[in-house]
C-alpha cells in the first residue's frame, strides 16, 4: 500500500484493514473507498467495458459515471468510489455492465 498516492499520508490514527482484490489480498484503511484503496495499491484497472473490453478505473470518483463498478461480497455493480473499505471485504472485477442490460434488447 502506497501512501504516496493519498491526500493525507501523515494520518496514522487510520486503522488498517486487509480486503482481496480478484483473491489477492491488499491493505486499506477502514472506511475508506475502496476504489481509493485499489489506487493506494497502484490498481488503476478494476473493471473492463462490456462492448469493447477497455480497461477502466476511477473517472469521476463521485458517484456519477458508473465507471468503478464492481462486484463487492456477492453483489454486482457496486460504485467502488463511494463504498467504504471493510475488514475481509472480497472485490472482484467485472467483465460485464449491469445485469440484464444486453439481454433485453433483443
Ligand atoms: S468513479 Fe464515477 S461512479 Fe465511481
Amino acid at each position: 500500500m502506497s501512501n504516496t498516492l493519498r491526500l493525507n499520508s501523515s494520518s496514522n490514527k487510520l486503522e488498517t484493514i486487509e480486503f482481496y482484490f480478484n483473491d489477492k489480498k491488499l491493505n486499506g484503511y477502514k472506511g475508506e473507498p475502496i476504489a481509493a484503496s485499489l489506487l493506494a495499491n497502484g490498481i488503476k484497472t478494476i473493471r473492463t467495458c462490456e462492448i469493447t473490453g477497455e480497461n477502466r478505473g476511477i473517472f469521476c470518483g463521485i458517484g456519477h459515471c458508473y465507471e468503478c463498478r464492481a462486484e463487492v461480497d456477492g453483489i454486482p455493480n457496486v460504485r467502488t468510489c463511494l463504498t467504504p473499505a471493510r475488514q475481509g471485504a472480497k472485490v472482484f472485477s467485472q467483465a460485464s455492465g449491469i445485469k440484464g442490460d444486453m439481454e433485453d434488447e433483443s
